[in-house]
């Protein structure tokens, strides 16, 4: 039995990808072992709201950009345990759910002016990597469809820029750490490669360099004051009218 998810493309598409007919259909959810019926177009985040729960944490964004929403699910008759965003998965007959509004990690503290870009960043900040028994549950975890122990299998050769590259689409939810039997920290360790990217590899941006000039030199201040000086409604309205990339 499959389910429907959208994953790694622009808000406006994930919007495009729900459903455009909303039936009056309904079909069983299992929240906190307890039976609820929802409705059958409903994501997992709106099938818990519908069922009166209140989402205090575990939901941010609500379009699959902030991973706050880490969820593992089953299906009947099916003996995996499922991984996803619930703010994107769409409900299935029969689901039993559990939310994981955070999922603990530890968190090295690094100098990045100290680190270089190469393996030896990686062993001195998150020697758990070399675990790694190639075992792929990382990546059948990602609700982004991520190849997780591939970009896991570059930071152990030191591809800081492969690294950077295979983890762009991370959300950070924290499902593929989850499940990993050698206990590394993947968003974690796709985190310090950015860093290190952006700290000694990435080459100079002479756009970049154009607009921080024209923000210092006060080209946008006439338009901030503008947006500071609006009321929430008009500041609301402002933004979904904007251009989405
Ligand atoms: S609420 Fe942000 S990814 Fe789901």
């Amino acid at each position: 039995m499959g389910n429907a998810r959208v994953v790694g493309v622009p808000a406006k598409s994930r919007l495009n990808a729900v459903p455009a007919t909303v039936t009056d259909r309904k079909v069983t959810v299992y929240i906190m072992g307890k039976a609820h019926e929802v409705p059958a177009e409903a994501t997992i985040m709106g099938a818990i709201e519908y069922a009166g729960h209140q989402i205090i944490r575990g939901a941010g964004c609500r379009e699959g950009y902030c991973g706050a929403c880490a969820t593992i699910y089953r299906l009947p008759g099916d003996y995996k345990i499922r991984t996803g965003l619930a703010c994107t998965t769409l409900v299935v007959d029969g689901m039993t759910l559990a939310q994981f509004p955070s999922i603990p990690a530890e968190k090295p503290v690094y100098d990045i002016e100290q680190l270089q870009p190469n393996v030896s960043a990686i062993q001195q900040t998150f020697p758990s990597v070399f675990r790694c028994v190639a075992c792929n549950t990382c990546t059948r975890s990602c609700p982004q469809d991520i190849q997780v122990m591939d970009y896991v299998q570059a930071a152990k050769r030191g591809d800081i820029a492969a690294v950077k590259d295979l983890s762009f689409y991370c959300v950070s939810c924290g499902l593929c750490m989850l499940r990993c039997p050698a206990e590394i920290t993947q968003p974690l360790v796709a985190m310090l490669a950015k860093r290190l990217y952006g700290r000694h590899l990435r080459k100079e941006s002479a756009e970049l360099t154009e607009r921080v000039q024209a923000v210092e030199s006060g080209a946008y201040d006439a338009r901030y004051a503008e947006l500071m000086s609006m009321s929430k409604e008009a500041l609301s309205e402002r933004y979904f009218a904007r251009d989405i990339e």
